[in-house]
């Protein structure tokens, strides 16, 4: 184990999305699989990280017993879960695709289709990330930003506004990148106003380059 580069380091992953439960068979989710933040888990054990990965509902197994696996359904949950592991960890990567809003309220019983029209009322979750940021002491903290227009510059609001170290941009309108695929292609934000583009990769080599960017600034 001596020589791995993130030796004695602890890192904190989200990943997956949240389910926002409208009533006890309902929910408002999004197309995340999980894989992006599961691939930077096994990534982050196999660089001798201790790894606790937060994740969202998903179909993935825990990608090595040695990580922590805490699974979680709705964005609520998963910021209880983040904020308390983040004061121990010394590197954050926020992979999760959380749901923005939730149900006002959760229907005890199944919703019946009585009226034609139906309104929902959603409330404003907290952002997980955003709140990581404020709570930063001298971790390294990295964010996604997910677009489908004007990419780069809402990512460098994104990494501006949750007082990230790097943020990782994948675009809908890249092929093969974002969810519903097992490749990805990212480019990736730093603090200073540096960018780096790479290509369309397996998500498990999206996973090694972003590791290895973390594992340069943590040798800083
Ligand atoms: O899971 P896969 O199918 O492999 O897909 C991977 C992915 C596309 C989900 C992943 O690569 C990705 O882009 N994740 C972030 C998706 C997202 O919700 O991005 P965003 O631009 O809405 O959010 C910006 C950042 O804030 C993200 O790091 C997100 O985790 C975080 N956030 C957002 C809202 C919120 N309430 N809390 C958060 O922590």
């Amino acid at each position: 184990a001596e020589g791995l580069p993130l030796i004695n380091k602890k890192v904190l992953i989200t990943a997956g999305p949240t389910y926002e439960a409208i009533d006890p068979v309902r929910f408002i989710g999004n197309h995340s699989s999980g894989k992006m933040g599961f691939e930077l888990a096994a990534a982050a054990n196999a660089a001798g990280a201790k790894v606790i990965l937060v994740s969202g509902p998903t179909h993935l197994a825990n990608p090595h017993e040695n990580i922590e696996l805490v699974r979680v359904q709705s964005a609520l949950e998963m910021f209880d879960a983040a904020t308390k592991f983040f004061p121990e960890v010394d590197i954050a990567i926020a992979a999760a695709a959380v749901s923005d809003y939730r149900p006002k309220v959760s229907a005890m019983q199944k919703i019946k289709k009585n009226s034609e029209i139906m309104q929902l009322e959603l409330v404003k979750n907290p952002d997980i990330l955003a709140t990581l940021g404020e709570a930063k002491k001298d971790q390294l903290l990295i964010g996604f930003a997910l677009e489908t227009e004007n990419e780069e510059e809402n990512a460098a609001g994104k990494l501006k506004k949750k007082n990230l170290d790097f943020i990782v941009l994948n675009s809908l309108n890249d092929s093969g990148a974002g969810f519903k695929s097992e490749t990805n292609k990212i480019k990736i934000l730093f603090k200073d106003g540096n960018v780096k583009t790479f290509d369309l990769k397996s998500k498990k080599e999206v996973a090694e380059d972003i590791l290895n960017e973390i594992i340069l600034l943590s040798n800083e």
